[in-house]
Parts: structure tokens; sequence; C-alpha cells
């Protein structure tokens, strides 16, 4: 009998990477992607919404429901990441028009009614500012039980990237991450020192562009644009194609090593707010380890799974 499929809510800010968490999460026979959320973070909502909707017309998946989120944090002003996605959040090539429009309701109200109705819980993957599961579990903290775990991408064991301490995700959104963090929800992070790890290099993008189908070919492109983008800024020669290590992890457990930790968020640093502080050593006796933190990657069975997902995607859009 075939194993269940895991019921995912994918809550993004589309962004490269994310539109490769899209792509990847549509074409894993074992996740049921039961709908997307958008959020300001990599560009404006409006704008995350639009790329949203134009990788589900790449992947020929219009029948796939997106619901309009978080245009700002919960607390203090959005500071968008165009500087890293370009002026409409997903620049490079040309991408398809939607085959759909977002459903009539807000973000939050889609996540309730999803939830409610599920038959089993729901695996909630978090790839932008948390700014939409933070008003979930602080809006309807009884349905908590319907969540069987939160997986984000953001935060780091180490150095930031938006800030010298902070990542972009978490710095976009702190209150909101607190608010997921001492919920009592499972807890996945999946940080920039294993995302770090997640290059893809000129050999993976070429294996990209030998597809034979758009898609293999616009996430080449895609990877061109990024890969610019972090030489540019942060000098990296290959870009840490960060979202999909959160759905891969779901694919394959065996890809990553997680350390149970305790994890907190800085709100009040003047140079430090949106940093993640993870307590790898139990130095905190007081504070009880309340997630588990990802911290090594299989890179090279990563980028085969993407890829083939990608080739398989493509080859039946
Ligand atoms: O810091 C990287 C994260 O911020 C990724 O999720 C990227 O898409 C941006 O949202
Ligand atoms: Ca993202």
């Amino acid at each position: 009998m075939a194993s269940a499929r895991t019921p995912v809510l994918l809550d993004c800010d589309p962004g490269h990477d994310d539109a490769v968490a899209i792509l990847l999460a549509l074409a894993a026979p074992s996740i049921d992607l039961l709908g997307i959320t958008t959020t300001f973070g990599n560009c404006s909502v409006e704008d995350a919404t639009r790329n949203a909707l134009r990788v589900l017309a790449l992947a020929g998946r219009g029948d796939i429901q997106v619901a309009v989120g978080a245009a700002a944090p919960l607390a203090g002003e959005a500071a968008l990441g165009n500087y890293v996605h370009g002026v409409s959040g997903l620049d490079g090539p040309e991408l398809p028009e939607p085959l759909s429009t977002p459903v009539d309701q807000s973000a939050l109200q889609f996540q309730v009614d999803l939830l409610e109705s599920a038959h089993s819980p729901v695996t909630i993957v978090a790839t932008g500012p948390m700014t939409n599961i933070g008003l979930l579990l602080t809006q309807r903290p009884d349905l908590i039980s319907k969540v069987d775990e939160v997986i984000f991408m953001g935060g780091s064991t180490s150095r930031g990237n938006h800030t010298p301490t902070a990542e972009f995700n978490t710095h976009s959104d702190p209150e909101a991450l607190d608010v997921v963090l001492t919920s009592g929800v499972p807890v996945r992070m999946v940080g920039l020192n294993l995302t770090h790890q997640a290059l893809a290099t000129p050999e993976v993008v070429q294996r990209m562009s030998a597809m034979e189908h758009r898609v293999g070919q616009v996430c080449a492109e895609w990877m061109g644009f990024f890969g610019d983008s972090y030489q540019r800024l942060w000098e990296f020669d290959a870009p840490p194609v960060h979202d999909p290590c959160t759905v891969a992890a779901l694919i394959e457990p065996a890809l990553i090593e997680w350390r149970e930790a305790f994890v907190a968020v800085e709100l009040e640093g003047r140079w430090t707010r949106g940093t993640t502080v993870v307590d790898l050593y139990q130095r905190y006796p007081e504070m009880d380890p309340n997630a588990f933190v990802a911290m090594t990657l299989d890179a090279t069975a990563y980028w085969d799974l993407v890829l083939q997902s990608l080739d398989t995607l493509g080859g039946a859009a």
C-alpha cells in the first residue's frame, strides 16, 4: 500500500529559492500540497502573490489555491528583499501568465479553514517571514493540535545575512518567530548554517540548463540572477538555494542531520534584533530545547533530488 502523503501548507515570499521550493513540492509524490499562502519579504506581498501564481502556471498547476497574506510584520515596518531578488521579486526569465487568481479570503482564514477541515495534522512549511504563521497561532491557538509541525527556513546557528547576525526571514518579523517558538508547536529550523551547504554550483546549473523543457531552463536562469546577487552582495561563487531544503527534508528525511536545541530570537538588541540564539550545548540550564535545528546537509543527494524532481515536473508540465 502506498505510504500516506504528507499534507503541506506552504507559506512563502517568492523569491527565487521559494520558487524552486514550490516546484519541488509540486513534483514530490509524497507531498500533498494543500495550498500556498504568501507574505511580504523578498518583495511586496502583491508581487510575491503574482510570482507564486506564475510559478504554478509554469508547472501547469493552476489548481493549487493561493491566499494573499501579510503585507507587513507584526511589529515595525517591512524591509523588503528586492535588493536580492530584483524589482519583481523574481527577476530573470519571462514566466507564463497566471492560470488562476488568489482565493477571495485572507491567508489567515484560508489557513484556519484548511486546518479545521484537515483529516490529519498538517505540516506548515514557512520559507519567508513568519508573520502569517504568527498570526495563525495567536488568533487560533486551539488549532495547534491540527499542525503536525512548522518547518521553517530562517535564522542561523552562526552569522546572519541581512545583518551581520540576523538572517533575512527572522529579521523581517522576529515577533512572529517568537510566537512560533513559544507556542508549543513542534518546530524544525533550517538556518543559513544548513542552507549555505546547498550551493547551486555551475555543475548544478548546467544540469538545469540541459533539461529539455521550460522548467529546467527557467530554474537555470533564476540561478543566474540569484547567483549574481549573491556574488555582488556576499561574495559567493555560487548561490545558496535556501528554501527547497525545507521541502527536501520532508521528502527525504535522511538528507539532513538535526540537533535538538533551545532556540530564541532577539527582539530588543540595537544591533542584533532578529538574530536567532541557538544553544547547541545546553549553556542555558533553565532553557529546555524547543526545536530541532538542521546542522548537516547531504548536498549531493539534495541536488540529485531537486534536479530529478524538476526534470520530472518539467517533462509533465
Ligand atoms: O535568508 C534567506 C531567506 O530569505 C530565503 O527564504 C529567501 O527566499 C528570503 O526569503
Ligand atoms: Ca523565502
